[in-house]
Parts: structure tokens; sequence; C-alpha cells
């Protein structure tokens, strides 16, 4: 029986491989922060599978706080007008952050948040993505770490999502042609 998913996407991140790469960001940012009272900053929707593997890849006594963003309207390109649609629930004032993002497409959501955090006057902000589209980039963010990066597809899973849907897929894939 062919699924619905198997019609859907192409694999291209299997659940080991991600889970396998993300015990590596965890063991890094478990060195980088050491004595320093850490902060994840999950962006929703996108990075809500990734902030709890991520946490839980961690050994720290970290804290974990949520941020609405939306920069899409539906469809695959990125508006550009950000809102925030969900704000934190304790300040973020003289807290290291780290920002957990599932993509850094055009840069242009990212862009916006650094800005609005900057605000906020946290003692450090760094960001982690799951996934960098470099070739996409219409604005330059430095990424302290990265899962993956990939090339210019439309990826789905693991979070990402195609018009809300697909976000529950265990793995990341590549929309097929003619599925969108
Ligand atoms: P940017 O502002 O273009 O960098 O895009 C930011 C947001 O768009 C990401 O946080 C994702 O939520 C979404 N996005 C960008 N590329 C993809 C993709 O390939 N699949 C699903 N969502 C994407
Ligand atoms: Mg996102």
């Amino acid at each position: 029986m062919i699924t619905f998913h198997e019609k859907t996407v192409d694999v291209l991140y299997e659940e080991k491989t991600l889970q396998a790469r993300i015990a590596e960001l965890g063991a890094q940012i478990t060195r980088d922060y050491q004595g320093k009272d850490l902060t994840l900053l999950c962006v929703l929707k996108g990075s809500i599978f990734f902030v709890t593997d991520l946490a839980r890849a961690i050994d720290l006594p970290l804290t974990i706080e949520f941020l609405g963003a939306s920069s899409y309207h539906g469809g695959t390109e990125s508006s550009g007008e950000v809102r925030i649609t969900t704000d934190v629930s304790t300040p973020l004032k003289d807290r290291h952050v780290l920002v957990v993002e599932d993509i850094i497409d055009t840069g242009l959501t990212m862009k916006f948040l650094l800005g609005n955090l900057a605000a906020r006057h946290p003692a450090s902000v760094k960001l982690c993505s799951l996934l960098a589209k470099p070739s996409r980039a219409k604005v330059q963010i430095d990424i302290d770490y990265t899962g993956f990066v990939i090339d210019d597809h439309f990826v789905v899973g693991y979070g990402l999502d195609y018009e809300e849907r697909l976000r529950n897929l265990p793995f990341i894939g590549v929309m097929k042609p003619g599925a969108i």
C-alpha cells in the first residue's frame, strides 16, 4: 500500500540522521554554555519537534520559551512581513538566549526577530537553526549552530509545513513535483 506521505514527499533526512546531528549540536551547546543560565527560545510553529529533541540533548539546567512568528500567508514564498503571534511568558532580560529555528530561508524572519530580541536586553543571543538554505538568502544572518545546509528545495516534516500540513512527518522530506 502506498501511503499519503510516500505519494507526497521524498525523504531528505531520516529520523536517525536528524537525531544523530541533534545529539552533536546538543553536546556542542552543552560545552559552550557551561556555567550560564540558558534559555532556548523556540520559534513557533516550525521548531516544535526540534526544540524538544535539542533540549533533551543538552546537559544543562535550561528554560524553554516560545515565540510565535508568522511570515507566511500560505504557499512556499516568504511574504517578508513578520508578525509576532505569541509572545514569551517570562522576560528575556539578562538571559542567555539561544533562538531555536527550523530553517533560515531568505533570512527576513530572523532579521526581524533578532532586532526585536535585542530590544529586550538579553545577556546574549545566539542562533541555532536545524536547516539553512543559503542560496535563497536576501539578508545576511550569522547562524551559530546549523544542523544541515540544504539546496533550494521546499522541505516539509519534523515541524516544517506546507500550508500547515505535514509538520507531523517524523523525517524531513522534499515535496514531490506536482504534489504542491
Ligand atoms: P525566511 O523569512 O524566508 O527565512 O523564512 C522563515 C520561515 O519560513 C521559516 O522559519 C519557516 O517557517 C518558513 N520556511 C522557509 N523555507 C521553508 C521550507 O522549505 N519549508 C517549510 N517552511 C519554510
Ligand atoms: Mg519558522
